[in-house]
């Protein structure tokens, strides 16, 4: 479970990510903020290329930040989109979250909009093939 105070800051600081979006083709920033189990936040935004298929969306940013830096279970990920009311994080961006979510649990999706909806990742990708998948 997420406290709001919790969910309140991860809200914050995914909003403050949007500022480092690197937007010039879509013109749609998005900002994450991810909670690690150790309770350190780290934030992200998409960042896009001339070669389009190469955009990296605020999600991964984030995850592949808290990875590099050791971090291997994400409890909570704040997304936001200020263009649109609801983002919800796209299918690569899915698969890639799961990989880090906690083995017990399941990790929590805090879309912002008029209200912050938490959503748990496994009602977005149902029977998710996942890193145990490959134990024999
Ligand atoms: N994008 C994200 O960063 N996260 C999402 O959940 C959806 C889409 C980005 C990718 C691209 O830079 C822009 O939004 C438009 O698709």
């Amino acid at each position: 479970m997420l406290d709001d105070a919790t969910a309140a800051t991860l809200r914050a600081r995914a909003r403050e990510a949007t500022a480092h979006a690197y937007v010039p083709y879509s013109r749609f920033p998005v900002g994450a903020a991810l909670l690690t189990e150790d309770g350190t936040i780290v934030s992200g935004a998409n960042i896009e290329n001339a070669s389009f298929g190469l955009t990296c969306c605020a999600e991964r940013t984030a995850v592949f930040t808290a990875a590099a830096a050791g971090h291997r279970v994400v409890v909570a990920i704040a997304v936001t989109a200020p263009r649109v009311e609801t983002v919800t994080p796209c299918g690569a961006c899915r698969q890639v979250l799961n990989e880090f979510k906690p083995a017990a649990t399941d990790m929590l999706l805090l879309l912002d909009g008029p209200t912050q909806e938490i959503v748990p990742l496994g009602s977005l990708l149902p029977r998710a093939f996942g890193p145990r998948d490959l134990d024999e």
